[in-house]
């Protein structure tokens, strides 16, 4: 039987093109025209003026936003609980701590509510917050207006990791473009993938300088190396930028046919009850659907995630649980938490779907029917 993977890459017809083109040049170096073309494809797509650069990962990109913060050690930065660890992990890489929050029902990204305490309290402690990382989880834009709105009211830098959003608007505006700097990420299982890559993006033309000085190890222009500052190789390769040049010519493919594919699950699933979609809250928001998210009410269906997800695997079918929140990591046992219980309801519900643009509509057919089975 063949297996459905969860998110799996869906290749256009073009990389190769352009691929070959940087074999064909010799520009098998982390710089190259493919870098370039990718890049003002990407500053064309999101649009407001955003300048980009490629990286090697989107966690590089949120590891340089935080450098060219002034994040430091012992700093404290707020973060997202419910998210995946690499929007966490680079705070740890500047030795400074994560405040992690809570999130709100609607879209489940971050609680302005919980947001807003967390500021306070910290302000109260004498700890000013350096930064604050949103996420827009799963391709759902976070509720810009009042998580924006609290960070400028506070003069607190946001940093808007949309690793997930890519193609994701919020009030017909981009995700990505949110904030003093955008992420984003192109691994293997994103929207449009380049194998590995990243991006940062930006309106602050210093910060994308910055970003690209940093990314290839702090060299200070001159004859021979001069290093003022600790600098990381965070640069992306001529050769995966050619990926992305080609993913990029099908994006928009690729977001309506995610969007058809949760359109179908609805439609396959609307009979049974004590199911609900992660949806978009209202006309604002407009997500890219990376994953079709469900939530199982346990109290009207026999099964829970866990079980639907060793039950589907058995049948060659890759589902998730959705991530489970930050603040009960081992890792991050230490870090201020403010909440509520909503992302742990989210997490003990929470199953993703085989969500992959390049799935049939036989194949979710498949997936729903083995759903269906399993949930009774
Ligand atoms: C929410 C989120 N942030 C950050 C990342 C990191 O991106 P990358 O894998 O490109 O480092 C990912 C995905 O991997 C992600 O899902």
């Amino acid at each position: 039987m063949k297996r459905i993977y969860l998110s799996s890459p869906h290749l256009g017809e073009r990389e190769m093109v352009y691929v070959k083109e940087a074999f064909d040049s010799n520009w098998i170096a982390p710089v190259g025209e493919n870098i370039n073309r990718f890049q003002r494809q990407l500053e064309t797509y999101l649009g407001n003026h955003v300048e980009v650069t490629a990286l090697s990962s989107g966690t590089a990109a949120i590891h340089l936003a935080l450098v060219m913060l002034g994040v430091n050690s012992g700093d404290e930065v707020i973060c997202q609980s419910f998210t995946f660890a690499a929007s966490v992990n680079p705070i740890l890489y500047q030795h400074a701590i994560p405040v992690l929050i809570d999130s709100e029902e609607d879209t489940w990204n971050m609680s302005p509510e919980h947001l807003e305490r967390a500021i306070l309290h910290r302000e109260r402690k004498g700890k000013k917050p350096r930064a604050i990382i949103l996420v827009d989880l799963f391709g759902m834009p976070a509720k810009m207006n009042e998580l924006i709105t609290l960070a400028q009211q506070h003069e607190i830098p946001v940093i808007e990791d949309a690793a997930e959003a890519l193609g994701s608007q919020y009030d017909g505006r981009a995700c990505g473009s949110f904030g003093q700097m955008g992420v984003l990420s192109f691994n293997g299982n994103k929207i449009i993938t380049c194998s590995s890559g990243g991006a940062l993006v930006s309106t602050n033309h210093n910060y994308v300088q910055q970003a690209k000085f940093y990314a290839g190890q702090a060299k200070e222009p001159g004859a021979f190396y001069q290093h003022s500052r600790i600098g990381y190789n965070y640069q992306l390769s001529n050769i995966l930028a050619g990926i992305g040049c080609g993913q990029m010519e099908v994006l928009d493919a690729r977001i309506a046919r995610r969007r058809e594919i949760k359109s179908l699950y609805r439609q396959e699933l609307a009979d049974i009850e004590g199911i609900s979609f992660h949806s978009e809250p209202d006309e604002r928001f407009f997500s890219n659907d990376w994953l079709t998210v469900i939530i199982l009410d346990t109290h009207k269906l026999k099964a829970t995630p866990l079980q639907i997800v060793e039950t589907l695997n058995r049948q060659e079918i890759e589902c998730r649980p959705v991530w489970n929140p930050m603040h009960r990591q081992p890792v991050f046992a230490d870090a201020p938490y403010y909440g509520s219980g909503v992302c742990e309801r989210i997490f003990a519900h929470g199953l993703c779907l085989p969500s992959g643009s390049n799935l049939s509509n036989e194949d979710i057919q498949r997936v729903a029917a083995a759903l269906k089975v399993a949930l009774n």
